[in-house]
C-alpha cells in the first residue's frame, strides 16, 4: 500500500467526468488500498479517485459507520434536505455549508464488480452526494452562491501559502 499525493483545486481532472470501471481485478483492488490508505492519512472520511490524479467513477468512504468501495457510483433516491458543514481534501478541508438531500440510496458495484445498494442519512448521506458529484466532475463549492465559493478558493489558497 502506498499513500498517493492528493490532486488540489484548481486541477482539470477535479473537473472531469470520470470514466467507468470496468476492470475488476487485482489492480483495482490494490488502487483501493491506496486510496483509504490516503484518506486516513489525510484523516478524510472519503475519497474519490480523480483527487489522486485518475479519472475513474470511483471513491471509497469511511463515514459514520459506513465503510465501502464504490465503482460507477450513482444516487438513484433522494429526500429532504439537510443544510451542513463539509469540506474537501482537494481544497485543503475549507469548511462551508453546503445544503444537501438529508436521506440518499447509493447503488454501486464493489470491488469485485458487484452491484449493492445502500441508503443513509445526515453525514454519511452527505458524503455518498459528495464522492458520487467528485466522479462527475464537480467539487461541493459548486453547489455555494458564487460569493461563498470564492471564499471558500480564497481561504484554500491563504492557507496553501502559509502551511506549504
Ligand atoms: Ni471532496
Amino acid at each position: 500500500m502506498s499513500i498517493r499525493k492528493i490532486t488540489e483545486y484548481p486541477e482539470d481532472v477535479l473537473a472531469r467526468v470520470g470514466e467507468p470501471v470496468t476492470k475488476f481485478d487485482d489492480e483495482l483492488r490494490a488502487l483501493c488500498d491506496d486510496m483509504f490508505e490516503t484518506m486516513y492519512d489525510d484523516q478524510g472520511v472519503g475519497l474519490a479517485a480523480p483527487q489522486i490524479g485518475l479519472s475513474l467513477r470511483l471513491f471509497v468512504m469511511d463515514c459514520d459507520g459506513i465503510k465501502l468501495i464504490a465503482a460507477n457510483p450513482e444516487i438513484i433516491e433522494t429526500s429532504g434536505e439537510d443544510a451542513g458543514q463539509e469540506g474537501c481534501l482537494s481544497l485543503g478541508k475549507v469548511p462551508a455549508v453546503v445544503t444537501r438531500a438529508l436521506k440518499a440510496k447509493l447503488r454501486a458495484q464493489d470491488e469485485n464488480g458487484e452491484w449493492f445498494e445502500r441508503e443513509a442519512e445526515g453525514y454519511a448521506a452527505r458524503a455518498f452526494q459528495h464522492e458520487t458529484d467528485h466522479c462527475d466532475g464537480k467539487l461541493f463549492i459548486d453547489h455555494l452562491p458564487k460569493m461563498r465559493r470564492e471564499m471558500v478558493i480564497k481561504k484554500f489558497r491563504k492557507e496553501k501559502k502559509l502551511g506549504g
